[in-house]
This record gives C-alpha cells, sequence and structure tokens, in this order.
C-alpha cells in the first residue's frame, strides 16, 4: 500500500491503493454516484431533481481532498430510488460536469454496464450488440473519449463469458476503456471469468464491487479468497448498509428505528431491510464503542473497513456516497482512526451475536 501525506488538503492523510494487479493508484476511498443531493424541483415526470451545483460542489471537494475515483453506472439517476428509463443516464452527466472542471488524466473514472437502458430485447445484458452500444452512450454522457474502469453490474445469464471477455477486450485495445472489472458476480463466476481470461490470452478483470460493511459480511464467506487468490481489489458498495451505520436511524434516547427528513430511506424503502432488532442493538452497541474512542459511528464503520484489508489480505477501496458536504468530511475523517486487535474482536463478537444477518 501507498500512502503519503499531502499537508495542503487537510487534517488527513489519504493513502493510494494499487488498484488490483494493476500498476493504477487509487485512494483509500471511491465516492459514488448512485445517490446525489436532491433538489425540492420535480421535473416533467414529477421525479425530484439533482443538485447539479451541490453535487459537483462536493465532487470536487473529494477530489481536493485527494479521492482520485469516482464511480458511477449507466442506470443511474442520482436522485431516484431506481431510475426508470426515462431517467438513466443522469449521473454520469452529472459526473461529465464535473470532470470538465479537473484534469481528466487525474482522475480514475469508474462506470458500468448491464442494467436496462431501453425496452427492447438488447436494451440491457452484456452481448456484444449491448456493451458496444453503451460503452459510446456512457463516453458521450461523461464527455470523455475512455473509462478508466469498466464493469459489469451483474450477471447475465443468457450472453457466454467469451463473448463478454472478448467484447471487453476489444474495448481495451480500441483504448476506450484501461481495465475491466465485475459487480455482484457469485464466487464460481469470478473463478471463471478469470480462468476463462487467462487460458484465452484475454482481458482479465482487475476488481471486483461488492456489498460489504459491518452487518453485510457475506462476501467473506467465498469472495474475499478469490480476490485474494486472483489479485482484485475489493471496491466496496454501501459500506455504511445506505446510511444506516452512521446511526441517523436510531433514536438512541428511545432505543427505536426512526427515518429522519430528507434521509434515503424517506423515498428508498430498501433501506428498510435494515431495521431489524439486531441491527439496532448492533448500532447501539457500535455507538458506544465509537464514543468510548473519540469518533463518530459513520468512522468506526468506514475504519473498519480499511483495518480489515491487513486481516483478510486484500485491497478494500469503500465507495463513499454522500449528498451533504458534512457527510463527506465526517467519512474522511475515518481515515485516521485506526482500531485495535480488541475493537476487531469486538465488533466480530457482536456481529456473530448481536446484528448481523
Ligand atoms: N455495484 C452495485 O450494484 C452498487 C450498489 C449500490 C451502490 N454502488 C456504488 O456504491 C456507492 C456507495 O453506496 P451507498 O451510497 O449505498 O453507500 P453508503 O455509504 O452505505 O450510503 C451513503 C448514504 O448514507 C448517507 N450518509 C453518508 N455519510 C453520512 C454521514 N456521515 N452522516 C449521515 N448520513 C450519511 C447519505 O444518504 P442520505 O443523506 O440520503 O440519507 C449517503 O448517500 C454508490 O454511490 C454507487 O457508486 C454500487
Amino acid at each position: 500500500m501507498l500512502a503519503f501525506k499531502r499537508a495542503a488538503l487537510g487534517d488527513w492523510d489519504m493513502y493510494y491503493v494499487r488498484l488490483g494487479w494493476s500498476g493504477v493508484k487509487v485512494s483509500q476511498f471511491c465516492l459514488g454516484t448512485w445517490h446525489l443531493p436532491r433538489l425540492d424541483l420535480v421535473d416533467e415526470f414529477g421525479v425530484r431533481r439533482v443538485d447539479v451545483d451541490a453535487a459537483i460542489k462536493i465532487m470536487k471537494k473529494a477530489y481536493d481532498e485527494g479521492i482520485n475515483c469516482i464511480d458511477t453506472a449507466n442506470r443511474y439517476h442520482g436522485a431516484m430510488a431506481l431510475a426508470d428509463l426515462n431517467h438513466v443516464g443522469n449521473s454520469e452527466r452529472v459526473v461529465g460536469q464535473f470532470l470538465k472542471t479537473v484534469d481528466r488524466e487525474s482522475v480514475i473514472v469508474a462506470t458500468k454496464v448491464g442494467g436496462q437502458m431501453a425496452p427492447w430485447p438488447n436494451g440491457e445484458g452484456l452481448s456484444r450488440k449491448h456493451v458496444r452500444w453503451q460503452i459510446k452512450e456512457s463516453l458521450r454522457r461523461l464527455g470523455t473519449s475512455y473509462v478508466d474502469l469498466y464493469q459489469i453490474h451483474f450477471p447475465d445469464p443468457n450472453t457466454p463469458k467469451i463473448e463478454v471477455l472478448r467484447t471487453l477486450s476489444w474495448l481495451v485495445e480500441q483504448g476506450l476503456v484501461n481495465y475491466i472489472g465485475l459487480s455482484n458476480h457469485p464466487a464460481h463466476d469470478i473463478v471463471e471469468f478469470m480462468e476463462l481470461a487467462e487460458g484465452r490470452g484475454l482481458e482479465a478483470p482487475v476488481s471486483i464491487q461488492e456489498l460489504y460493511n459491518i452487518i453485510d459480511r457475506g462476501i467473506e464467506e467465498d469472495k474475499i479468497s478469490v480476490a485474494r487468490r486472483y489479485g482484485l481489489a475489493i471496491l466496496v458498495y454501501s459500506p455504511l448498509a445506505q446510511g444506516v451505520l452512521t446511526g441517523k436511524y436510531v433514536n438512541f434516547n428511545e432505543g427505536k428505528w426512526t427515518i429522519p427528513g430528507g434521509s434515503r430511506a424517506t423515498y428508498a424503502d430498501y433501506v428498510k431491510r435494515y431495521f431489524t432488532d439486531r441491527n439496532l442493538k448492533l448500532i447501539i452497541e457500535l455507538n458506544e464503542m465509537a464514543k468510548s474512542k473519540g469518533v463518530s459511528l459513520t468512522q468506526l464503520a468506514l475504519a473498519w473497513l480499511i483495518g480489515m484489508q491487513e486481516r483478510l489480505g486484500v485491497t478494500i477501496i469503500p465507495i463513499i456516497g454522500a449528498t451533504r458536504m458534512e457527510q463527506l468530511e465526517d467519512n474522511l475523517g475515518s481515515i485516521n482512526v485506526k482500531l485495535s486487535q480488541d475493537d476487531f474482536n469486538r465488533i466480530d463478537e457482536l456481529t456473530r451475536t448481536g446484528g448481523a444477518k
């Protein structure tokens, strides 16, 4: 792991890690764009608009603080739980506006393909036809001539893996894409992709993008060891369990779940899947632990992920999301928080017995 202090930036050090087996250096955090700051204004479909100015300010602040990686997807809108076909592509457009404010060569731009972008049969998936179409669309929306990391958003059981790898290798040869990655694939699929790439001399994925946080530890069962074996970086999504691990959804005085105004749970029902008795108990315990260390719960949760790199022997890059500047600052503050062996053991104990599903 490379690490250096950039004194002019802030009170924290930004660390840079290698993107899997490649030589590319990525900041310890990547910035996500699935959910962006929202305006009260609605568009012609009655959907809340993204606050583009606020979003770009957050992106610029993250960049100024040393974050050189931004993650998006062709399907993301930024202000909708799950974007419909009238709203896909919007987050990439906002990222494109941000890229105009910085030197494109200083940024690792990561996007994804595979989700539905049009109603017709080949409007989604990983066929050569769809992927060749979507890379052009993503580049247009992002206003750039190449993507640094092009990720398969989720598996497409209808397209043979060899077709997917050949198509992605061609994109790399054309200079449209630098590296390729997988997301949401079962461990056996990841192994198949890696073996196929090596056996056929095709471009091999450099990373996997997976759900991982103190509550959702499923990838420890199999994908972590696969990533270690093939030298894949793990880009972690929902590192704060969609905000639940900030503690904002818990009324600590009354010991019950609550939904603060403006939060993601007010418009995205999938956050509520976390609202279980076990998770409530876990968050109350973790909050006590954070207080005793003099850090926020958010910082404890992110420091846990960063610390797990050494314990698991893999590179972990949390993709942090923020809809307000203070959130970004809180999250960045975790970079200098170090957990002790006792802290890790205690969290293991809590997630075995308390909150983890
Ligand atoms: N590959 C995939 O399938 C996939 C799936 C999901 C996400 N992703 C990627 O991963 C990124 C991160 O995922 P995520 O947004 O779910 O991450 P997360 O860190 O678990 O949740 C981020 C949200 O939590 C709230 N938050 C963050 N910091 C906070 C703080 N300090 N205090 C209070 N609230 C805070 C904000 O929501 P509110 O303010 O709105 O409440 C923020 O948007 C996405 O942007 C996307 O790029 C990929």
